[in-house]
């Protein structure tokens, strides 16, 4: 099990020339659609970490990694169809996930505000947790716990915006998360490790896996440097993944 994390600011713009050349052309248009300069280089460099680590578990050139993508639009490598990943990229942070069984990780800004009217659009049983939290620190704090979370999981699914929150409910009570209820149609009793931590203090992660994988930094991600995914995309030194079992 492989969780990276590459943060992305303004002073990076100079290392985008080098991810860049690793992405493909459907990739180089979706960049160029962003309005806000910021999204656009955390866009490449989220690709470009992907590749470089998919390149890495693969023993192929990122820049030759052709993806194909599931129903709900979960990208897989008809190539490496064995391998499982997951991508997330959010304000300035882009993760990624890689693993022997399925995985989904997400990322959102740590301090993110929270309407708690938004509540509402989790399960019963998670509304009623977070609204009984004794303070609103602490409810926005859950929440986004709770959502990085689930998002994950949804991700590690490959199901996205087609499932309901409310259908399906996870219990956070203590440090890591357990799900209390799977989804209609899914195995509540498959084996699966979660965690929602906060990454640098700036965003909370969050990671879904099955199985029980050894995972030495908790659930959470290790930090690679900018320079080191331009230096991969270059066709310099592969990123570093730890070995599979
Ligand atoms: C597709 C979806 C999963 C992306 O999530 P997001 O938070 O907007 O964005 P992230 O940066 O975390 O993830 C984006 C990446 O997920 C991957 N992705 C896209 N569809 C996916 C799917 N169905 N399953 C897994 N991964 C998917 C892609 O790699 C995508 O990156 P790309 O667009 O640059 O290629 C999202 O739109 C979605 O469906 N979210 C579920 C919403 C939800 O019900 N959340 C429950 C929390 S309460």
């Amino acid at each position: 099990m492989d969780f990276l994390a590459l943060r992305v600011t303004e002073a990076d713009t100079h290392w985008v020339t080098a991810w860049s050349q690793v992405l493909d052309a459907d990739e180089l248009a979706r960049a160029d659609r962003f309005r806000r300069s910021e999204d656009r280089i955390c866009y490449i460099a989220a690709h470009a970490l992907l590749r470089t680590a998919l390149g890495a578990a693969t023993g192929r050139p990122p820049a030759s990694l052709v993806f194909g993508r599931g129903s709900f639009g979960k990208p897989f490598l008809p190539a490496a169809p064995a391998l499982h990943f997951s991508l997330t990229h959010t304000d300035r942070l882009t993760a990624v996930a890689l693993h022997t069984s399925p995985v989904g990780c997400d990322a959102e800004p740590a301090d993110r505000s929270v309407e708690e009217a938004t509540f509402s659009i989790m399960s019963e049983e998670e509304r009623a947790w977070l609204l009984g939290l004794p303070t609103a620190v602490a409810r926005q704090r859950a929440f986004i716990r709770l959502w990085v979370i689930k998002e994950a999981y949804v991700k590690a699914l490959g199901l996205g915006l087609s499932l309901d929150p409310a259908s399906y409910a996870f219990d956070l009570t203590g440090d890591a998360g357990i799900l209390r209820r799977a989804p209609a149609g899914y195995d509540g009793t498959a084996i699966w490790r979660f965690g929602a931590e906060i990454f640098g203090e700036t965003h909370t992660v969050g990671l879904a896996v099955q199985g029980r994988p050894e995972l030495p930094d908790g659930s959470l991600p290790r930090e690679i440097s900018a320079g080191m995914v331009a230096a991969a995309a270059s066709g310099g030194s592969p990123l570093q993944l730890r070995k599979r079992a």
